[in-house]
This record gives C-alpha cells, structure tokens and sequence, in this order.
C-alpha cells in the first residue's frame, strides 16, 4: 500500500511510520515540523520513505499528495485541549477542516483511517462503559474539533475512525503532557505528585498497539469501514489514583495525595468498552506494567539538563 500519513512526524507518526515500512507499505509524511523536532531520520535511508515538509491545510499540496495514495492517516492535528485553547483558528483548521478537504479529495476506492479521542465521552455514567453507540458530549474545541472530522468522515461510509484512549509509552518526538507519562515522569525525577479529580476514571493504550491497530485497520479495511472503534487496554480503565498505584509497584518511593489544585477542562471520567476492536480479531501486545517499565528506562535520556550543572 501507498500510505499518506499527514503529522507523521509526531508522538504517534514516529512510531507508526517505521511500523509501516516494516510491513512493506510505501509511507509519504507530511508534517510542517511545529515542534522544531527531528524524528524519523533512521527511515530517511528506506527507500520506500518519502518526507514533505509542509501544511496539511495547504490543498495544493495536499491533492497530489492524497491523488498518489491508497490510503490516507490524518494524524496532523493541534493536540489536546491547552494547544487548541492557544491557537483556536488552528484548532478547527487543521483538526477538522484539513481533514475535511482530504475526505473531499480522495476517491471512494481510497482508504482513510483517522484517529480520534475517546475524551469526547466526557462524564461517563458510574459504573456503565462507554460503547461506540454512547453519545459524544466532547468538551473543549480539541474535543469538538476531533468530533466533527470523524463524524464528516464516518457519514461517508469509507473510513475508520479509532477513538483512541489515552496513549502512554517512548516515541522518538516524546509528549510529556499524556497522563501516563506524565505521572511516570514526576515519579521517577520528583518522587511526588499532588492529583486533582483523583477518582476520575479513564482509559489507557500503548502507543505501539495504536500503530498495530492502524495496520489492522489497513489489512482489514473492507470488512470494518463505516464505523468507529474505541480502541483501548480492557484491562486498565484506571482512576488516576489507581495509575498511582500501578506506578508504585515499580517506584516503591512513590507518593502521592489530594487537592483541589485542578479541573479537566473535558471533564473526563468515564470507562470503555472494547469489545467493537476485539471482535475483528485484534488484542493489544502490550499492558500497562510494560509500558511503566519503558517509561522509566526512558526517562533516564530524557532529562530536562539545560538548567542545570548536575
Ligand atoms: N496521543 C494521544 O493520546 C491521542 C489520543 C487520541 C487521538 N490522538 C490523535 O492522534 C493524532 C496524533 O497525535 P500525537 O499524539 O502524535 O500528537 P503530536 O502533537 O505529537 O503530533 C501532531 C503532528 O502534527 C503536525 N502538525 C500540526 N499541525 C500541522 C499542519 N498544519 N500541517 C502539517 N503538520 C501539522 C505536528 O508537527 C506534529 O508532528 C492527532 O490527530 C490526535 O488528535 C492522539
């Protein structure tokens, strides 16, 4: 396959593009380096590796670029709801509106799978996970910029859209803004965290398992398009003091307490179900507990040194 994958220069397209190549599909990235970062320099010597520096807004440099393509991943987007807050133009023009131009390129025979957030679930009900059938109630413009592409997208019949929980593990462009991580981080450099809404629940899912899903969706793109799919780890809907105790196995020196120090603008506190995703065959490889353990060994390359003599 020729894939186009726009913003695969980010936390996710690092992983996912050399998945990609090592399955022998033919990856175009197109990503305007927002970031100033620098991965996918190992893929550069492939040959089936193509990058174009530029805007996935841009359509005169996008309708070639989707013309070339068997199947597209729109994964260019400002991400999370302090970045939308910052640039709300942006927000709804490249998380909604550049992918609406793309749905409007392509042919049917072309594939799009687009990922999107599982955050629009919002407050979930006690007890009662979250289905693909649940109505979204996203919060923030991240949460309602990503709702709008997907439902564009799903209108049409031809794609599949992956409501991804919240993603934890090492990418060459590291985010240290995802919870997991995040909470990994604090604990190894600061030994401490104070949580707000401690008790709100959600889900989690290894960032290599985002890529394998992208790959699966690609093999079994016929029989799943036309519907979203939640796509997290079954086994960890956790509450963010749950996360806490999951980290402490492996950080025994690990505190952590309560305050009223924070609200989550989407709100987010809800379980889900994934079973829609485990009924095409596909299982997550890889659990939390691994993801903890990679997280530390990460963190001893990425330190915040500039500030610092020692
Ligand atoms: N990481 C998660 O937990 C998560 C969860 C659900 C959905 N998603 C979705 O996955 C996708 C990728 O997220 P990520 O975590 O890799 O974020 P990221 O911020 O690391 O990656 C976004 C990429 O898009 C690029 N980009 C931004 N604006 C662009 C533009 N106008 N033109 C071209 N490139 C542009 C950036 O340079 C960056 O490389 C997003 O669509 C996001 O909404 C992520």
């Amino acid at each position: 396959m020729k894939v186009l994958v726009t913003g695969g220069a980010g936390y996710i397209g690092s992983v996912l593009t050399p998945h990609l190549l090592s399955l022998g599909h033919k990856v175009t990235v197109l990503d305007s380096l927002i970031y100033g970062q620098a991965p996918l320099l190992d893929c550069c010597a492939d040959d089936s590796f193509e990058f174009v520096y530029g805007d996935a807004r841009d359509e005169r440099l996008l309708k070639p670029l989707v013309a070339a393509a068997d199947c597209i991943i729109p994964l260019a987007a400002l991400v999370g709801a302090p970045a939308c807050k910052r640039d709300a133009i942006g927000a709804v023009s490249v998380n909604r509106d550049a992918v609406v131009a793309i749905a409007k390129l392509r042919s049917a025979q072309q594939a799009v799978l687009f990922p999107t957030t599982n955050s629009g679930y919002g407050i979930g009900q006690d007890g009662i996970a979250c289905t693909e059938e649940t109505p979204l109630r996203p919060i923030s413009l991240y949460g309602t910029s990503k709702v709008e592409a997907e439902q564009f997208l799903l209108e049409s019949g031809e794609a599949i859209t992956f409501r991804l929980a919240t993603v934890f593990g090492a990418s060459q462009r590291m985010r240290l803004d995802l919870l997991v991580n995040d909470f990994v981080y604090r604990a190894v450099n600061d030994r401490a965290i104070v949580l707000f809404e401690a008790h709100f629940k959600r889900n989690y899912i290894h960032i290599r398992d985002v890529a394998r899903v992208f790959s699966h969706g690609i093999e079994n793109y016929e029989g799943m398009k036309g519907r979203p799919y939640n796509v997290g780890l079954s086994s960890a809907n956790l509450s963010k003091a749950e996360l806490c105790e999951a980290i402490q196995k492996h950080i025994p020196e690990f505190v952590f307490s309560e305050s009223q120090i924070g609200e989550d603008p989407d709100k987010r506190n809800y379980i889900v179900c994934n079973a829609r995703i485990e009924g095409t065959g596909w299982r997550p490889a890889f659990c939390l507990d691994m993801g903890i353990t990679e997280l530390i060994k990460a963190y001893r390359i990425v330190k915040q040194r500039q500030f610092g003599n020692f």
